[in-house]
């Protein structure tokens, strides 16, 4: 029998004090995800999340057998909601590296068959699989290239005189990425408010996406300028995405050549006449009043956004957003048309995208 079918239920106590926990354990896979998940909580100062997920961990590590389902876990002790789905999106996809999934989990997937669109007949599952290898092959610079120009078509196609930016990880001369970032604007305010679901249109109608999940602009002006946000949740419209990429030949040979042949095969198994892959997009629409501070906000390091907050709030007592600048002491808005005018804001030299990988 399989080992999921003679797993008996486990009775577990509650405190960890009283059960018996080796340092060799059957559930690394999970640990070392929920132990991530942990220290990441712990560094946004969440330490009560960061308890809960060091004790869904401790849970699993004392159980004497691999969990293989989430009929595994019935009964079980600590085991929050927030661990739960956590479990349940590693365990449902086998072969996942743990770094991805929490980053996905991260963006909002809670379950590979988030990425599945609805109505469609192939067999889910393994598609999911399929799309989760391929967004877990990082994006070369090329690959980044072809999608620009793609995007550039799309936009253009939809709004004539847009000015779309790359932006993220290759903005910052990164030679591949998990993602590709884009920053969409138009010099007449007001031309880019509802263009999102006009180019995800667009590029859907050219069979170009294989998943979408726009967000509307949740950022309301009022006359003095505009909202604080109450995060750092940025609220442009924004639409995470997964593009159908059709490959290159000669990525096609790396990959055949680097991977074992059973890969190509499935490769040329899911298609009808073409060689794609899935990669992530990133699609954020920008008022052309905030583009500077969007621009900013959005090129990264993550990093090095943090460490601009730090220092606006922390030495010059002001909030930066990826929508504005706000001086407490004058109590206003500074505004800026160029990154270059929000350092010099900031009392702080200019440094360029490609020295902000921090
Ligand atoms: P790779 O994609 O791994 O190459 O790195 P990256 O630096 O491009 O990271 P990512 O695509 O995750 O993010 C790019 C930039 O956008 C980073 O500076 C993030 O801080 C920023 N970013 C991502 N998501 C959000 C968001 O929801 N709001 C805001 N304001 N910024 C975000
Ligand atoms: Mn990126
Ligand atoms: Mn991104």
């Amino acid at each position: 029998p399989k080992p999921s079918e003679i797993t008996p239920a486990v009775r577990m106590k509650s405190y960890a004090c009283q059960r018996r926990t080796p340092l060799k354990h059957h559930n690394s896979f999970l640990t070392d995800a929920l132990e991530i998940l942990a220290q990441n909580a712990e560094f946004s100062e969440n330490e009560g999340r960061s308890v809960a997920f060091r004790r869904s961990a401790s849970v699993l590590k004392a159980l004497p057998h691999v969990v293989r389902s989430m009929d595994n876990l019935k009964d079980l002790p600590c085991l929050g909601e927030h661990s739960l789905r956590v479990i349940k999106a590693l365990t449902n996809v086998f072969g996942v590296g743990v770094r991805t999934a929490d980053r996905w989990f991260r963006e909002g997937l809670r379950s590979p068959l988030d990425l599945i669109p609805t109505g469609q007949k192939l067999n889910h599952a393994q598609q999911a699989v399929e799309y989760y290898n391929d967004l877990n092959t990082p994006v070369t610079k090329k690959e980044a290239m072809v999608i620009s120009d793609i995007v550039d078509k799309a936009v253009k196609a939809v709004l004539p005189g847009a000015i779309i930016t790359l932006s993220g990880g290759f903005r910052r001369g990164k030679e591949v990425g998990h993602d590709v970032d884009f920053l969409i604007t138009h010099p007449e305010e007001g031309a880019e408010e509802r263009l999102m679901p006009k180019i995800v249109n667009w590029l859907d109608d050219q069979g170009l996406l294989l998943y979408q999940k726009t967000t509307r602009n949740s950022y309301l002006e009022s006359k003095d300028g505009p909202a604080r946000p109450a995060s750092n949740m940025d609220r442009f419209e924004r639409c995470f995405s997964i593009f159908k990429l059709e490959q290159l030949d000669s990525d096609i040979h790396a990959k055949a050549s680097s991977y074992n042949s059973g890969k190509t095969a499935g490769m040329e198994e899911r298609h009808t006449g073409s060689i794609w892959r899935a990669v992530r997009v990133d699609l954020v629409v920008s008022p052309y009043s905030q583009f500077a501070f969007a621009t900013l906000g959005w090129t990264g390091s993550k990093l090095f956004e943090r460490e601009l907050r730090r220092w606006a709030g922390q030495e010059k007592g002001m909030s930066l957003s990826s929508h504005a600048l706000y001086d407490s002491k004058q109590q206003r808005y500074l505004r800026a048309n160029s990154e270059e005018e929000i350092f010099a804001h900031l009392g702080l030299e200019y440094i360029p995208p490609s020295e902000r990988n921090a």
